[in-house]
């Protein structure tokens, strides 16, 4: 068997404390791996940890955010462990990341050519017609019409659709081996966000990167995702395939949050929600951290955290159903 592409285990990130109070750790102990072309979705409410679990693959946290504990294994290195000077051809070459906010990650100074042209000539040697040509056969490539134009202007010439779908070429234009996809699509309508999804599959086709798709939108890893990953209060709580993690779900968690989808029933009726707010990751209760929230909840959940399980040959589950 070979090794995967992206092998994470035990990752724990913390941020610093407002005005000297303690460290608050945000992601705890998280671990799974990624096979080169494969598809991982990443979903969870808001606040669980989804881009602070991003940022930490490829070590671009904000600041006053560290990592504790664990291990980030891509390619044969440990990226936890790597010198900063080792990390940025990683980060511009072998893995690439689209931001939550991809306003933020473009320079408003600089052409959008110029932006796409930047990793093809540090990392890949092109010339910069090369580099350009490049970056203009990228920019058709996110269907964005009269690329040679565009390539001239700036980010605030462009619709958000078209900054996001910019955010993706400049992703793209060294040809990653893993692509991290933070919401890429909240910015968009929901036509455009079906295009800019199906865009993304096609480049996945064509490039074969594997990618990594972080997202509160369960009917978009149904429509994308080999793998689904749960996550909850910085924890994972489930991973699986993903049509069976949305046709049986195995954690109470994963349940609620497909019931909080809009149906046909639910759109025209209320919208179910699960009730009460995921908790504030310095004060998380004890036991399991979905306890206060969970329909199934029993004596032991409140006291002692499950861990997370293997179920069968390729699900996990941390829930203390499992064993009953
Ligand atoms: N720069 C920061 N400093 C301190 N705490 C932070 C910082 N960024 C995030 N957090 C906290 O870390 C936790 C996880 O945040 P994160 O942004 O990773 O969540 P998320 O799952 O991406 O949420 P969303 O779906 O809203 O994007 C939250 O409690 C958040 O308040
Ligand atoms: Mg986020």
């Amino acid at each position: 068997m070979t090794a995967p592409l992206l092998q994470v285990e035990g990752l724990t990130v913390a941020y610093a404390g407002k005005r000297g109070k303690a460290m608050v750790t945000v992601l705890n102990g998280v671990s799974f791996s990624l096979d080169s072309g494969e598809t991982l979705g990443i979903v969870g409410e808001s606040g669980c940890g989804k881009s602070t679990l991003a940022a930490a693959l490829t070590r671009l946290m904000a600041p006053g955010a560290s990592i504790l504990a664990g291990s980030v294994l891509f390619e044969g290195s440990d990226l936890v462990r790597l010198p900063e000077s080792a990390m940025r051809p990683i980060r511009g070459k072998r893995i690439a990341t689209i931001l939550q906010d991809p306003l933020h990650s473009l320079n408003p100074l600089l052409s959008i050519g110029t932006q796409i042209a930047e990793a093809p000539i540090a990392h890949d040697g092109f010339s910069r017609a090369q580099a350009w040509d490049r970056a203009r056969d990228l920019v058709a490539a996110v269907r964005i019409a009269n690329p040679e134009a565009r390539l001239r202007e700036y980010p605030h010439q462009m619709s958000g659709g078209m900054r996001q779908r910019i955010a993706g070429a400049i992703a793209l234009s060294c040809a990653p081996r893993l692509l991290i996809a933070d919401e890429p699509t909240t910015a968009l309508d929901p036509t455009v966000q079906v295009q800019y999804l199906q865009l993304l599959k096609d480049l996945q086709r064509e490039h074969g990167f594997a990618l990594i798709l972080i997202t509160h939108d369960l009917g978009v890893v149904a429509r994308v995702c080999d793998r689904t990953a749960v996550m909850y209060a910085g924890r994972l709580v489930e991973q699986g395939p993903t049509a069976q993690t949305l046709r049986e779900p195995l954690h109470p968690y994963t349940r609620a949050l497909l019931g909080s989808i809009p149906t046909m029933s639910t759109v025209a009726g209320r919208l179910r929600t699960i009730p009460n707010q995921p908790p504030d990751p310095a004060k998380l209760p004890s036991g399991c951290a979905f306890h206060p929230r969970c329909s199934d909840v029993f004596e032991r959940c409140r006291f002692e955290m499950p861990p997370l399980a293997r179920i069968g040959e390729q699900r996990e589950s941390a829930c203390w159903l499992n064993e009953r």
